[in-house]
């Protein structure tokens, strides 16, 4: 279901037209849908509902501690990747033990936190980040559980750089260093060998690379006899970001992980993100300007780069939509681009769109995934406000940032 549509010309968030929203909040401004994120996160756990997994929300994709705070109270854990994600999944109410740690370069008070927090599973990355685990834990007289990061060598069809399963990524430990490390486990005398786990990259829509990276567990794990209690199979399953993507099936992944783990007693763990995220939010944005240069019409959004950098970091696809259809249409190809100094600067060309004018609104679509969490102050720019709507009603969940706050360092 979506519930962020346009319905007669006006584009509305759930029922709210996102017109009406721009007379409460200063543009540019992420809006997210509620129900939206309801929907998907139950659609998602649906969907796996006979494996009855662990689902730990890849705090990265969005890290805004309303939403967290919803994604918990329906039964969501949390996959973090420093100490500021998972202090915020902490706070969000988000319990521990329900909390996986990954990340290439953990640091040493990193651990140390998520050591004394008792997070479920540190998913090592390196055999010296192993022995700094055991080090800290043997200093607080613990014991620490912990997952490896297998990397599979196996490349997903995706943009690259968002594919992290290849053995030239840094990711993870190579499939023989995993073997030797099993061997040499118990020589670390404070870990507890729980897990494994893999991710291998970012909106993946096809079945194959999983079905891959299954059959390489499969093996490993017959390969060690080892009986882990937590298979954790990461996040990467793509959304449909235009009319042409194909989307995961879920249903056959599903069926996919109920083969695999029949006769095993382990607990399945996923680590989605844009998934959950990804259709929840629109960026609403002003023209401030339109003009035309050697025959191209650019349109000049107040939003920038800064605000959303998906299309200038991975030359990202976001269709961009009129808050308000006109009839009639600007001919030809418009170029929508932001105020920031750079040639990439640009988010998306765009045919036979909709006749605005300048002070008009348009929504930059499906940024509820690695927009709000990719910002910056590039430009000496605040970091923009995030509003929620549910049904009828909207909220600001987080504060545009106060340009004071910017120019006293
Ligand atoms: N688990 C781990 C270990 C990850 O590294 C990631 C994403 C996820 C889970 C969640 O993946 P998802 O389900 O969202 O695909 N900034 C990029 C995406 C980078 C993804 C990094 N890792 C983008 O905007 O496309």
């Amino acid at each position: 279901m979506h519930y962020i549509k346009p319905r007669k010309n006006n584009l509305c968030v759930e029922n709210i037209s996102a017109l009406s929203l721009t007379k409460y909040y200063k543009t540019p401004f992420y809006c997210y849908s509620l129900s939206q994120l309801k929907d998907n996160f139950y659609n998602f756990s649906k969907a796996f509902k006979k494996t009855n997994p662990l689902i730990c929300f890849s705090v990265k994709s969005n890290s805004n501690i309303v939403l967290l705070k919803e994604l918990k109270k329906m039964g969501s854990g949390a996959d973090v990747v420093s100490a500021g994600e998972l202090l915020k999944a902490l706070k969000a109410g988000i319990s521990s033990k329900k909390i996986v740690f990954s990340g290439v370069g953990k640091t040493y008070s990193e651990l140390e936190l998520a050591i004394r927090k008792k997070v479920l599973l540190i998913n090592i990355e390196s055999e010296s980040e192993a022995v700094l685990i055991n080090k800290i834990s043997k200093k607080m007289n613990v014991k620490t559980c912990i997952g490896i990061r297998l990397n599979p060598n196996i490349t997903a069809d995706t943009n690259k750089k968002i594919s992290t399963g290849g053995k030239d990524d840094k990711f993870g430990l190579s499939y023989n260093a995993s073997l030797i490390f099993c061997k040499q486990i118990n020589t670390l005398k404070n870990l507890k060998l729980k897990g494994i786990s893999v991710h291998i990259g970012s909106q993946i829509t096809d079945i194959k690379p999983f079905k891959k990276v299954i059959g390489i567990i499969d093996k490993f794990i017959k390969k060690t006899k080892i009986n882990f209690e937590f298979i954790d199979l990461g996040g990467g399953m793509g959304i449909s970001y235009s009319e042409k993507n194909k989307t995961l099936n879920l249903n056959n992944y599903a069926s996919l992980i109920r083969k695999f783990i029949k006769n095993k007693k382990t607990q399945i763990i996923f680590e989605p993100g844009r998934i959950i995220t990804g259709n929840t939010s629109i960026l609403i944005t002003k023209i401030t300007y339109i003009k035309k240069n050697n025959n191209k019409n650019f349109i000049i959004l107040d939003a920038g780069m800064n605000d959303l950098m998906r299309p200038a970091l991975y030359n990202a696809y976001h269709k961009i939509i009129p808050l308000k259809k006109n009839k009639k249409n600007i001919l030809g190809k418009v170029e929508f681009v932001g105020p920031i100094c750079e040639s990439s600067d640009k988010f998306v060309n765009q045919n036979n769109f909709s006749k605005v004018k300048e002070g008009d609104y348009v929504a930059i679509t499906n940024v509820g995934a690695y927009g709000m969490s990719l910002t910056s102050n590039y430009n000496t720019r605040p970091i923009i406000a995030e509003i929620l709507v549910s049904g009828s009603k909207h909220k600001l969940i987080k504060k545009r940032q106060s340009l004071e706050s910017l120019i006293n360092n």
